[in-house]
């Protein structure tokens, strides 16, 4: 008998690289994962280095594969985190300086500039993204004047410019081509959103020749197959790549517009399908491209600064874990409320002028209100930007939750009675690497659509208890708060 065909799928994250095998039901059957540094040279400068990036990879992949045999590996799904930006030498596979990551901000006083000249529009009309450092372009753009300020390597094809997936579709293929993913395409800010091509117009503003940009490809393909990546067999096709966020969507199941899903992690991303681009229109998110697999699928997202950030910087404040911080939470907040705007504010507010802010202090004021604050902060920030979906999409009912901080039920029923919609929660961990599994799967024939769609997942459903005219007195006192965020001094 034919041995059952496995997915491998590959989630390459900002602080680790996680592998997953799948098998022909969709469970989980080994994962295994390696960790990632993370440098901060100067103030809002965040770098990582291209060959850690490999090197995880390769070791995940190792030890996910330890004890299984390779051949079954039908496929390799990759999800990849977005935004982030690097430069290489064709000829040699050599990276020029380091990755910038997607939270650096070095390039936040030519954004300024570019904003000043009257760009914010125009760029946001063709890519769906408001004008900010955190997308690749202005990345793309200090690599290049730093490395080949004339461009003159850039126009000779001499140089790379590449995503987190463009770089490891490189490597995976030995350098058989340069390519990148659609969706992760999306989120360079150099991509006209309808068309799915660069804007030549955006590499005028931001300087980026044409020569050093990868081919784009749909999201399952076709790309370069793996070789040499041990113990996979040389060949294995990379079925799917995904932005990870896209990838989670993917992993809940989400195929039509309906349901949002919700990543709780350093910060958050909320993210739902939507009918075409022209349903973004107004909307104060941004519009994206959650993949492509023969028909495109547009989605809105928001995405969140500081969610399991606030939680983390306030244990540090206090002295205690994380775990030991939800535990402490009072039932209530007691007015007081905590504005994370620690980077300023993104999704839906986008103001980098924003300060951070606690307010409606009493003497009665104490851990475990501060505690309870910093939750609800999170939960407020989701729904402000859920609420933006509402119209988009119609009315969103159910929000599907996914990682780290999903596991504190505190925070899943705090967000079901905010919100007022359900919130479900799967058992399965790491969305993203399971949603490229899944992808893959389809894309060689393992699974359907349908058949993904009617997977029974074991979750926690968690239901709102809260009255509307009660979460909208909640909902007026948090968005005082903002306000007051955003007007530092008052
Ligand atoms: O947009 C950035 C996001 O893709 C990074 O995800 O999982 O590395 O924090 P993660």
């Amino acid at each position: 008998m034919t041995p059952r065909p496995l997915l491998l799928a590959v989630d390459q994250g900002t602080s680790a690289t996680k592998a997953l095998l799948v098998d022909g039901e969709g469970d989980v059957v080994a994962s295994a994962s390696a960790p990632l540094t993370t440098a901060h040279p100067r103030p809002g400068w965040v770098e990582q280095s291209a060959e850690e990036i490999w090197h995880s990879v390769t070791e995940a992949v190792a030890k996910c594969l330890t004890g299984h045999d390779p051949a079954r590996v039908a496929g390799v799904g990759l999800a990849t985190q977005r935004e982030s930006c690097l430069l290489w030498e064709r000829a040699t596979g050599r990276p020029l300086g380091p990755m910038l990551g997607w939270q650096d901000r070095r390039t936040a006083d030519r954004c300024a500039t570019l904003l000043a000249d009257g760009l914010g529009e125009p760029v946001r009309a063709a890519t769906g993204l408001p004008l900010d450092p955190m997308f690749s372009a202005l990345k793309a753009q200090w690599l290049l004047d730093t490395y080949d300020p004339d461009r003159s390597r850039a126009r000779r094809g001499e140089l790379c410019l590449g995503t987190v997936d463009s770089w490891l579709l490189w490597r995976l293929g030995q350098g058989a081509e340069h390519v990148v993913e659609v969706g992760n395409a999306a989120r360079t800010q150099l991509l006209d959103i309808r068309t799915r091509d660069w804007d030549q117009r955006l590499l005028d503003t931001f300087g980026v020749p044409r020569e050093a940009l990868p081919r784009i490809a749909a999201s399952t393909g076709p790309f370069p197959a793996v070789r040499g990546l041990s113990p996979l067999s040389d060949g294995t096709p990379v079925a799917s790549v995904l932005g990870d966020s896209h990838a989670a969507l993917f992993g809940h199941g989400v195929f039509v517009p309906g349901s949002v899903k919700v990543t709780y992690g350093t910060g958050s991303s909320v993210m739902g399908l939507i009918a075409g681009p022209d349903r973004a229109e107004g909307s104060p998110l941004c519009l994206t491209l959650a993949w492509d697999d023969g028909t495109p699928a547009y989605a809105l997202e928001g995405n969140i600064r500081s969610s399991g950030a606030t939680l983390r910087w306030l244990a540090q404040l206090l002295r205690t874990g994380e775990a030991e911080l939800a535990a402490l939470a009072a039932p209530d907040s007691a007015g007081v409320h905590l504005v994370p705007a620690f980077g300023g504010l993104a999704a839906p507010w986008w103001d980098n002028e924003a300060t951070g802010l606690i307010s409606g202090l009493t003497f009665g004021t104490g851990p475990p209100e501060l505690a309870r604050a910093a939750l609800e902060s999170i939960a407020f920030q989701v729904e402000d930007v859920v609420a933006g979906l509402d119209t988009a999409a119609g009315r969103v009912t159910t929000l599907l939750a996914d990682g780290g901080p999903s596991d504190n039920a505190t925070l899943m029923r705090l967000q079901a009675d905010t919100s007022g919609r359900i919130v479900r929660r799967p058992l399965v961990r790491d969305l993203s690497a399971l949603g490229a599994a899944h992808l893959a799967g389809c894309a060689l024939g393992v699974f359907t659509k349908g058949r993904l769609a009617g997977l029974a997942r074991s979750e926690d459903v968690h239901r709102p208890d809260r009255s509307a005219a009660e979460r909208a007195r909640r909902a007026l006192a948090w968005h005082d708060a903002v306000a007051r965020a955003r007007r530092p001094g008052t």
